[in-house]
């Protein structure tokens, strides 16, 4: 059993395979959070907690003339509320009729069942009875008729605990939520480190790791989108935790939109870690009988380091948030046309461009942005899904039976959210871009958004998509959205209800993507915001793919794909190999770096094919052959991160198949040096038992028989499992500027004959 309660103590204790959380509702009526941590017992944590008199921290009326150890602004709880008595960062600030913007959650109940909670109109892991239970804890605010479930879904097997919060307005009153987190979690001690990652357009998910000091830290995003600029999900660890030791916990946020992660560490060193939809654009008016959710939190726990923390959500990503056919089934390769042509392109230029890559082994062209309206450039004919005919020189249903006459499929770009001035759309229906009336309103990238948040507009947009699509022999959309969202204001809100706006546009957003991928469920679709601007969990669960960023170059890729690799399985990461120079950097990296990069994602092309070398061509077809030959390990192997970007000369990066049979090693070198240090990587997830065979870039065996490996021993040579992961091996010396290895490990009879 997962989840262990004592009635009489109102003990509340969850478990999953390695690890325990526990709460307590004291003889107050407080919700005590008591443990999150290693798996331990059921035993009540909060007896070894110390309370003492903080002067200046007042306590709950009841308790104030009998125990001034008592504190909302000390105790560890469960969910926090602002105004009462607590004042660090807080989970829940409501403002009520008289203006007061106070509450206090007191435990009024619980229920538990099988099976894993779900959010009505929003992403959620998702789980079968027998793999998940939820728990739901009921809080109430006596004086007014607030009432608050927390539910807890516990996925046991993998190691996670999901948060969401139902806020129901229980009176006759108005009140108006002012925030409303999705999850609060208190350590009573500790020395922590935060990880997070920040970045820009082209270049996301930076890695940065901060000590938690005294006041408040926050990452987030009041952009409408996720954003480029900070991801929403974070690791706070033990100080000194690495990737294979120390105490780490890892928070993902299920949700495409603003959103705030912030950690305090107070006045007696406690330490407060809030996540939930940003505040700052945010109000949310519950009349009576009113109920609002949050969007989920999906926790874990690793008491070995930050790679498990990975693992674990690389896990639960794969196989509870990504849905419909593509979770399982193999993703083709892809050649996309964006970088090739940009927006100066024919139909002809298309056809010639998918055919070459059809020679060499690709499986779908997707057609980019320009296909459609008056768009020549990124200024004009957003919002127009309608295709330009002249331009491609056909219809667009003769322009994807072309292809697919080739034996190509056939995908298409999308900015369903976008809308230009100049476009026939918004000469039609001007209110339908967002605008603040009589305000002209920030344009980006020349362009304005449409008001996801109106049915209308949803209605519309579902329509032209649903028909453009149903017309034409498709099988892939990227769903691009290449602005950030200000001026935010809805013609369909009235006034007191335009904090709503910014939540209300992601709703609209996951309907109409909840629609079309139910109505054409054999369509891959790949999510994208300029780049990895919406890289987050929420919307994977409607696209089992995110374009990672509009930089291709493959040595600034490292610390993007770096930084993913933290929160995000290789499967969800697009990833191309692009033409050198590059058009971002200007770079020049070897054909094979490229093609080492984009295996650690989705694996594509985004260049023409035709311009290349007859060698390179070759090389392109033998990258495709190993990919395919090793997708089942890199698409659901577990991961280990064995090098970073950010320090040394190689980045290293591991995926071993779970029963540790085979393992395939990757390594960069970002830095050449000359008389380099070796680099030496010691194998994880092998079996010390077994024996192992190296190859080395998968044909170097081959085409050099009886050829001594650059790393010593020769090819046929086995290793035993317990050497490779004690003592190691050494990467190959780069011979040339930015070299990349791949090293495939498989395990043969040992010893061998
Ligand atoms: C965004 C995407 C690119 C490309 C362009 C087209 O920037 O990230 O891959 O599709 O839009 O305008």
């Amino acid at each position: 059993m997962a989840v262990i309660i004592d009635e009489q103590r109102r003990i509340f204790t969850l478990h999953t395979q390695n690890s325990t959380y526990q709460m307590k509702a004291d003889a107050q009526n407080v919700l005590l959070h008591t443990y999150y941590g290693e798996k331990t017992d059921n035993s009540d944590k909060s007896l070894l907690y110390y309370q003492t008199d903080r002067g200046f921290s007042g306590n709950p009326y009841e308790m104030g003339r009998i125990d001034r150890t008592y504190s909302m602004d000390s105790l560890l709880q469960e969910y926090s509320s602002f105004g009462t008595g607590d004042y660090r960062i807080t989970s829940l600030k409501v403002e009520n009729k008289d203006g007061s913007q106070a509450a206090e959650l007191r435990y009024a109940g619980y229920r538990l069942h099988q099976g894993k909670y779900f959010i009505p109109g929003m992403p959620a892991v998702y789980a079968e009875n027998g793999e998940a239970q939820t728990l739901m804890i009921r809080l109430a605010d006596p004086y007014s008729g607030l009432k608050v479930e927390l539910y807890y879904g516990i996925l046991e097997e993998t190691d996670i605990i999901t948060r969401a919060v139902k806020i129901t307005n229980q009176g006759t009153e108005d009140i108006v939520l002012k925030k409303a987190a999705s999850m609060n979690l208190d350590w009573e001690y500790g020395e922590f480190e935060w990880i997070s990652f920040y970045g820009r357009h082209g270049m996301e998910l930076n890695f940065q790791r901060e000590r938690i000091h005294h006041g408040i830290q926050a990452v987030g995003s009041v952009r409408g989108t996720s954003s480029h600029q900070y991801n929403p999900f974070a690791i706070l660890c033990e100080k000194g935790a690495d990737e294979k030791m120390g105490s780490c916990y890892g928070f993902s946020f299920v949700y495409s939109g603003e959103f705030l992660m912030e950690a305090e560490k107070d006045q007696i060193d406690r330490t407060r870690l809030i996540c939930g939809i940003h505040p700052d654009n945010f109000s949310w008016t519950l009349h009576g009988g009113d109920t609002f959710w949050t969007p989920e939190v999906m926790m874990t726990h690793s008491g070995s380091g930050l790679g498990k923390v990975s693992r674990n959500f690389h896990k639960v990503i794969r196989e509870h948030i990504c849905r419909g056919g593509w979770k399982e089934k193999q993703r083709p390769v892809l050649i996309n046309n964006w970088e090739a042509t940009y927006f100066d392109f024919t139909g002809e230029k298309l056809v010639a461009i998918a055919k070459e890559a059809k020679k060499q082994g690709v499986e779908l062209f997707v057609m980019d942005d320009g296909w459609y309206g008056k768009r020549e450039d990124d200024s004009t004919g957003l919002g127009d899904w309608f295709p330009n005919e002249k331009k491609l020189g056909c219809t667009l249903k003769e322009l994807a039976e072309r292809i697919t006459a080739e034996g190509m499929q056939f995908g298409i770009w999308l900015e369903p959210e976008g809308i230009s001035e100049d476009s026939d759309l918004y000469r039609c229906h001007p209110d339908w871009a967002v605008a603040v009336p009589g305000r002209k309103p920030c344009l980006s990238r020349g362009e304005l958004i449409l008001d996801f948040s109106r049915e209308d507009v949803q209605d519309y947009i579902i329509k032209r998509i649903a028909e453009l699509l149903g017309g034409i022999p498709v099988t892939y959309v990227k769903w691009d959205c290449n602005r950030a969202i200000c001026d935010k204001f809805s013609r369909m809100l009235d006034g007191s209800r335009q904090g709503e706006f910014s939540h209300r546009y992601v709703l609209g957003l996951y309907r109409v993507l909840e629609e079309l991928t139910e109505k054409f469920p054999e369509i891959l679709f790949e999510g994208c915001g300029g780049g990895g601007g919406r890289f987050d969990a929420g919307l994977l669960y409607y696209m089992p793919q995110i374009w990672g960023s509009d930089t291709t170059d493959a040595i600034e890729r490292l610390s993007i794909q770096y930084g993913a690799s933290f929160g995000y399985p290789v499967s969800v990461m697009g990833t191309h190999v692009s033409t050198v120079p590059n058009h971002q950097t200007g770079r020049v990296t070897p054909l094979a770096t490229r093609g080492c990069m984009a295996m650690a994602g989705t694996f594509g092309y985004e260049l023409d094919i035709g311009k290349l070398t007859q060698e390179e061509k070759t090389e392109i077809r033998e990258q495709i052959n190993l990919f395919k030959k090793h997708y089942n390990l890199i698409q659901h192997g577990d991961y280990y991160r064995i090098s970073s970007p950010y320090e040394g000369t190689c980045t290293v990066w591991e995926i071993a198949d779970p029963s540790g049979r085979e393992v395939l090693i990757s390594a960069v070198y970002h830095h050449v040096q000359a008389n380099p240090v070796p680099v030496r990587v010691k194998v994880q997830g092998l079996k010390d038992e077994a024996g192992y065979q190296l190859f080395l870039n998968e044909d170097f065996n081959e085409k050099y028989p009886g050829k001594r490996l650059p790393f010593g021993f020769r090819p046929g040579e086995v290793i035993s499992g317990a050497a490779l992961r004690q003592f190691g091996f050494v990467v190959p010396e780069a011979v040339n500027g930015f070299q990349a290895w791949q090293i495939y490990m498989k395990e043969c009879p040992y010893p061998c004959e």
